[in-house]
């Protein structure tokens, strides 16, 4: 049996994103390892949900007098110490410098809840459900991509789906149905990139 990648996730939050991956490779969808979980916020939900799985988990926060790239050669250098095939941000809400992702070329995958050129940063849900209601836009979406540089929510795709909006419905139902594509999404994404990998 081919040897099972290895997923470094990064988070900062509530982690739904990484317990669909901890689920995948529970029931043996994704042949994966997910060899450690890394936060910037010490009181992220995801990491209860890591230490349920029996995964390692680091914590690692900026300091205020910190500078951004020393921050991030120290993530880099925590990161790799776990050697991994596969750097999922989910959910992870800090911009990484070059000083970063130089150490993992089209290794760093990025999940967004808007489609591309849409809504970059925080609170996407919230500005797509807000644009809708403003009659701008009909569909918004979420989408999976590479992180190559500095860009916010930018990158080469990976995949994308589109979800429409529902006249009347609530942001909270709708932000429902945007998590629930992201879950199923982002474990597909990752069968498939880890898949192609397997065939070079
Ligand atoms: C997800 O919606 C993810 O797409 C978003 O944060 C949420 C994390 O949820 N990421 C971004 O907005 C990146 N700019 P989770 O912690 O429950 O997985």
């Amino acid at each position: 049996m081919t040897p099972r990648a290895r997923l470094v996730v990064l988070v900062s939050g509530s982690g739904s994103n990484l317990q669909a991956i901890l689920n995948a490779v529970a029931e043996q969808r994704l042949n994966a390892e997910v060899t450690a979980v890394i936060s910037n916020k010490a009181d992220a939900f995801a990491l209860q949900r890591a230490q349920k799985a029996g995964i390692n988990t680091q914590v690692l926060i900026k300091k205020k007098d910190q500078d951004r790239r020393e921050y991030d050669a120290l993530l880099a250098e925590l990161v790799s110490s776990y050697h991994p095939d596969w750097v999922v941000l989910a959910g992870w809400m800090r911009l990484l410098s070059a000083a970063f992702l130089d150490h993992f070329p089209l290794q760093v995958v990025n999940l967004h809840p808007a489609l591309p050129g849409t809504f970059p940063g925080v609170h996407a849900i919230q500005r797509a459900y807000d644009a809708h209601n403003q009659g701008l836009i009909q569909h918004s979406g979420i989408m999976v991509h590479f992180v190559p540089d500095e860009g916010v929510d930018d990158g080469p795709l990976i995949r994308q789906e589109i979800i429409p909006f529902i006249d009347g419905e609530s942001v909270e139902a709708f932000e429902e149905r945007v998590h629930k594509t992201e879950h199923r999404v982002l474990v597909d994404t990752l069968i498939n990139l880890i898949q192609e990998k397997e065939r070079i």
